[in-house]
Parts: structure tokens; sequence; C-alpha cells
């Protein structure tokens, strides 16, 4: 296995491996490699949905996510879809379901149909991002809390009927929640930036226009180039990231073009 570590403060391309084998000490690797980099870029991974699945479990359970289609006997598998008729309706910036009482730990995204030009994926460390404030700062941010809305989230499609008829569910389980403003990574134990532009709404015992203020000031410092990287899909890359300490965007600029991703979404423990 090689890493190359040529993206800045996050993300290391691994080659000369291969993603099919079900390997313990491969996973092992791995895992060490996602918690020092962050974001892990693979290429040319022809992966079965077996061994997609594997290698999520390989890391922790695996969560079904409330808004996707899915693939055939593969529940866990989102399929992410977009085309011209149908576009993403993800546009901002944000970490997966941090809607839910306990966010996911991570996520494994690889690719089926890719654009010929356009549709990279950007990621942003938190760890860099929380690194970049004051100190002063950093003190204020760690005694707050935030609310995150699933409906928030998917506003988009909520206000279409088809949308809000088939999330009617997904926004039942899901009552918006409070998470800390700062987390402390499990592993690393390092601090980070967790609110984010598509689920938090508002840092709780702040007036609204506080509130407001602050969010959009940390809305925009995790969009610092600095500590972001950025990736070109191919077809059969496949990309694992930690929800925890990461933030990512699609960027939506190749319709008519389509792309295809499958997603599986890592619980925390
Ligand atoms: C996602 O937001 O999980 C998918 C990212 C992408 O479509 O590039």
């Amino acid at each position: 296995m090689r890493i190359n570590k040529r993206l800045g403060v996050l993300g290391a391309e691994i080659t000369d491996v291969n993603l099919n084998d079900n390997n313990t000490s491969l996973y092992i690797e791995i895992h060490h490699l996602l918690m020092e980099h962050q974001v892990l870029f693979f290429r040319d991974q022809d992966i079965s949905y077996s061994s997609h699945k594997r290698l999520a479990e390989s890391i922790g359970l695996v969560k079904p996510h409330p808004a996707y289609n899915t693939v055939e006997n593969f529940p866990e598998i989102s399929i992410l879809e977009s085309t011209a008729d149908s576009p993403s309706k993800i546009e901002c910036w944000h970490s997966d379901m941090t809607y839910s009482n306990k966010p996911p730990l991570g996520t494994v995204l690889r690719s089926r149909i890719i654009p010929e030009v356009g549709g990279d994926t950007l990621w942003s460390s938190m760890t860099a991002a929380f690194n970049g404030l004051s100190s002063n700062m950093q003190e204020m941010l760690k005694g707050l809390s935030a609310v995150h809305d699933f409906s928030h989230g998917f506003q988009e499609t909520l206000s279409q009927p088809e949308g809000r008829k088939r999330l009617k569910l997904a926004i039942k389980e899901n009552p918006p929640v409070t998470h800390p403003v700062i987390n402390i990574h499990p592993i690393t134990k390092k601090f980070g930036i967790y609110v984010n532009e598509l689920f938090t709404t508002k840092i709780t015992n702040l007036p609204k226009s506080e509130s407001d203020y602050l969010l959009n000031f940390l809305f925009n410092h995790i969009k610092t180039p600095e500590f972001t990287c950025r990736f070109n899909w191919s077809k059969n890359a496949v990309v694992i990231w930690d929800n925890r300490s990461t933030q990512h965007k699609p960027i939506n600029d190749y319709f008519p073009a389509s792309r295809r991703l499958e997603r599986i979404t890592i619980e925390s423990p």
C-alpha cells in the first residue's frame, strides 16, 4: 500500500491496494490512516456491493439513510444520483446526518457514473478550522450548543408535495437535536467545529441575531481554502471520510451530464 499525502491539511490518496480483499490487517491500516488523514481516496476499485458493505462494516455498524433510494438487496447502500431532470439538492457544506442524536462516524462513498467534466467534491478539516480560530473564540465556542434539524437540511425536497409525503416518517423520527458547537474527536481527542450550514439552525441560549451572526461566521470560516482539499472523481473511485472531523460539499457544475455515487454511512459506536 502506498500513501500519497499531497493535499494539504487533510486527505491522502492510497494506491497499490485492492478493496475487494477481505483482509483484517488491511482494514486496520485503513482505519489508522483515516484517523490520521480524515479522508482517504482510492481509485480504480471496481468493488462489489458486498465488498463495499464489508469495508464499511470493518469500521463500524452501517446505518441506513432515511432520505435516499437504495441498491436492490442492500438497503444500507444509498444511491446519490443527480441528473439534469433531477439535480442534486445538496449545495451546502455539511457533515452527514448531524440531525440525529448519534451522528455517523463516517462514510464510504463509491463512484459509478462520473461526468466528463466537473462533479468534484470538497472536504474541509474541522480540526484545522478549530485551530485557525483565536484562543478566545475557541474558549467561548466550547461552552455553546446548537440545534440540528432534519427538516432544515431537506427543506427543498419537503417543499415538493411528493417529497413531503416520502419524508413524512423520517421527519417524525428525526425531531431537532442539540450538539456541542465544538466536539472532541473520540479517538484523536482533537477539538473540531461541529456546526454545519445544511442542518444547524440555531445556537441555544443566544438571541437569534447573535446566533445567526456566529453561525454565519463559522459557516464561512470552515470554507477557508487552507482547511480544504478537493477530489476529482473517476469511475470506481472509493472515498472514506471521518464525519466527526470533516465537512464536505459536492460541486454541482456538470449538468446536463449525470453523476451517480453509492454511499454507506457508518454508525458511531
Ligand atoms: C454527500 O454529501 O454525502 C455526497 C457528496 C458528493 O455527492 O460528492
